[in-house]
């Protein structure tokens, strides 16, 4: 099977070593990022921008003023992403195309992103 991505959206939310975020809020996050995907059908794999993949990853090397959002391929990277940040930012960033920049803590270099990919699952 094939689909076109449109975003992956990394979240450093239950680290092990719990170094950027507390434990609670990070769980928070992960299960509001998971609840607004789905609840705009960003999964969908006929959706025509392409699906919205979420991982929850165990450190994006921030390790400060988290949770860390990475919005891939934009290469925005969000901090201190509460749930009320992650709807925000999912619905104006993602949705509408508009990053909210007063909670971006970084950016990643253009030139290390492209437009979109096809990911194959066989
Ligand atoms: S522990 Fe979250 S970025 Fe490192």
């Amino acid at each position: 099977m094939s689909f076109r991505v449109s975003h992956h959206l990394l979240l450093c939310a239950t680290p092990s070593k719990a170094a950027c975020c507390e434990p609670a809020i990070g769980a928070a996050s992960w299960a509001c990022l998971k609840k607004v995907v789905k609840d705009f059908d960003l999964e969908n794999p006929n959706r025509p921008e392409g699906v919205v993949l979420r991982s929850k990853v165990d450190c994006l090397r921030i390790c400060q003023n988290g949770p860390i959002l990475l919005v891939w391929p934009d290469g925005i990277w969000y901090g201190g992403v509460t749930p009320a940040r992650i709807e925000s930012i999912v619905e104006e960033h993602i949705l509408q195309g508009h990053p909210k920049n007063d909670w971006i803590i970084r950016t990643t270099p253009q030139a290390q992103q492209s437009q979109s990919f096809e990911q194959s699952n066989s």
